[in-house]
């Protein structure tokens, strides 16, 4: 905007391009060249001579590629990061904890569990300005989720800074008074973000992964507890695999230019090689986090809102046969994390958290059916058709910002193996934590609040 001329080498993202302009740039390539550019293309090759270039490769059907190939050169731990002294001292009470990603969805449960489980302080890495604004930002998320409680706020603490930059973007001297003082370290904040690739989220999720390990090791050894995702697993490869196990190594790297699933591959292994460095650490792999099993609070941005929202906008849904929904409401992620970060046995390993009662997403489909919408149900290459056909002319389909996930193949696989959790369960046996299933009961608490929220509209 407000540039007169573009050059063919200036950079997309640097002129200000996003995610929705760049759908808008392979839309028109589209049309124009009948060429199905990819997003990957416009981020890794981000200048008009790099487009031009991908545009030629396409068309003589050579595969353009992500520039980083090799993710497993990708895992670099500074030799600093690693445990010296023998044994780190187990505190059950911990007075000061570091938390990342409060403001987002998970980290504001999370925040809110730590608030009224704990007596500790919880220390907030927060992009702000100032601290002031950074508590506000703090108080507005939680907020919104009806998590705000006045009494117990003293104990929340702003620390402003960014998690990819060296030291979290803190100077040293605050980086190591944070080394210092702090007893354990929940690792939640990323960039999640399924549309941009590898080498813009590695920053934030690689970098950052990397500096809050760096905080853990440094002065005195402190636990920490990494939120990872179960799309470290979205490799072809594990297909012939029936069960994925908590205890499984990494050995694929993800597949099909999920930049996401990429840089959190990365940043687990970084978190696995500090447990082999003798740092203590818990990996927790959550599969699709919706809203609140009872009071329907949901992340209306996110996929699995936006599904529903965009198919109901288009009347049409896909046939996914096979394919499970694999949804766990959030309340039960974060109270499954917590338990679970309290029991020492837990250090060391990694815990699924997914849903054990399940429903195919067809037979979800279904239930949204039931809801009074006027919805067909329609081969995927037909429904993509449509969906693509209502977003050239207009923005307001919900799935509009994630149209790039919907490739000319269906982007998920029923033949992908089911996650146990055998660790999960264990780990929370003495506890009356358990995971909702996947039911019309579930699916109409977030209804309700769909429909509250402003988010949907009842059906005429
Ligand atoms: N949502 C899911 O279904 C799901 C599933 C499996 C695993 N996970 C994992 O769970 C964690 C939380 O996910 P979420 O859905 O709650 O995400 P979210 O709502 O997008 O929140 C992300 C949080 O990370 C912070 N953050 C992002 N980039 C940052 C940066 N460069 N510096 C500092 N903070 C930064 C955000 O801060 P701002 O407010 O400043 O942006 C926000 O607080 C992530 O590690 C994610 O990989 C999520």
């Amino acid at each position: 905007a407000g540039r007169e001329k573009v050059g063919i080498h200036d950079k997309f993202l640097e002129l200000g391009g996003h995610s929705l302009l760049a759908i808008q740039v392979i839309s028109r390539v589209r049309a124009a060249f009948s060429i199905e550019l990819k997003l990957q293309d416009l981020f890794e090759s981000p200048t008009v001579a790099g487009v031009a270039q991908a545009i030629e490769k396409r068309n003589d059907g050579t595969q353009v590629t992500n520039q980083v190939k090799d993710l497993r050169a990708e895992v670099i731990l500074d030799s600093k990061i690693q445990n010296q002294s023998v044994a780190f001292e187990d505190i059950t009470e911990p007075k000061n904890i570091f938390l990342t990603g409060a403001t987002g969805f998970l980290g504001v449960y999370l925040l809110s569990e730590l608030l009224e489980q704990t007596q500790g302080n919880i220390y907030c890495l927060v992009r702000a300005t100032s601290s002031e604004k950074g508590k506000q930002r703090l108080q507005r998320a939680l907020e919104s989720y009806s998590l705000w409680n006045e009494t117990k706020s003293s104990r929340i603490i702003p620390v402003i800074g960014e998690l990819s930059a060296p030291l979290l973007g803190l100077d040293e001297s605050q980086f190591n008074h944070l080394a210092s003082q702090m007893d354990v370290i929940y690792h939640n904040g990323a960039w999640v973000n399924f549309v941009y690739s590898y080498s813009v989220l590695k920053p934030a999720n690689v970098l950052g992964t990397h500096e809050v390990l760096r905080l853990a090791s440094q002065t005195k050894i402190k636990p920490v507890h990494f939120i990872s995702t179960m799309s470290v697993f979205s490799s072809s490869a594990y297909s012939d695999k029936q069960v994925i196990f908590e205890s499984d190594s990494l050995d694929y790297t993800p597949d099909n230019d999920d930049g996401y699933a990429e840089s959190k591959w990365v940043a687990e292994k970084l978190v696995m090689e500090a447990r082999d460095r003798g740092l203590p650490v818990c990996i927790y792999r959550p599969g699709r986090i919706t809203g609140h099993s009872q009071t329907g609070f949901c992340n209306t941005e996110d996929l699995f809102s936006r599904m529903i929202k965009g198919c109901i906008q288009l009347g049409a849904v896909p046939n996914l046969e096979g394919v499970f929904s694999d949804i766990v409401p959030v309340d039960y992620v974060s109270k499954a994390i917590f338990n679970i970060s309290q029991q020492k046995e837990s250090l060391g390993k990694a815990f699924h958290m997914v849903n054990p009662n399940d429903i195919y997403v067809n037979e979800a489909f279904n239930m949204i059916r039931s809801w009074g919408y006027p919805i067909e149900q329609m081969d995927y290459e037909k429904w993509r058709t449509k969906l693509i056909c209502q977003t050239e002319n207009s923005n307001e389909n919900a799935l509009y910002p994630l149209l790039s996930l919907f490739s000319e193949e269906l982007p998920v696989n029923a033949e992908m193996p089911r996650y146990d959790c055998k660790h999960t369960i264990h780990g929370l046996a003495d506890t009356d934590i358990v995971c909702p299933s996947v039911d019309s009961k579930l699916l109409n608490t977030y209804y309700s609040y769909f429909k509250s929220s402003g988010f949907l509209n009842a059906p005429q």
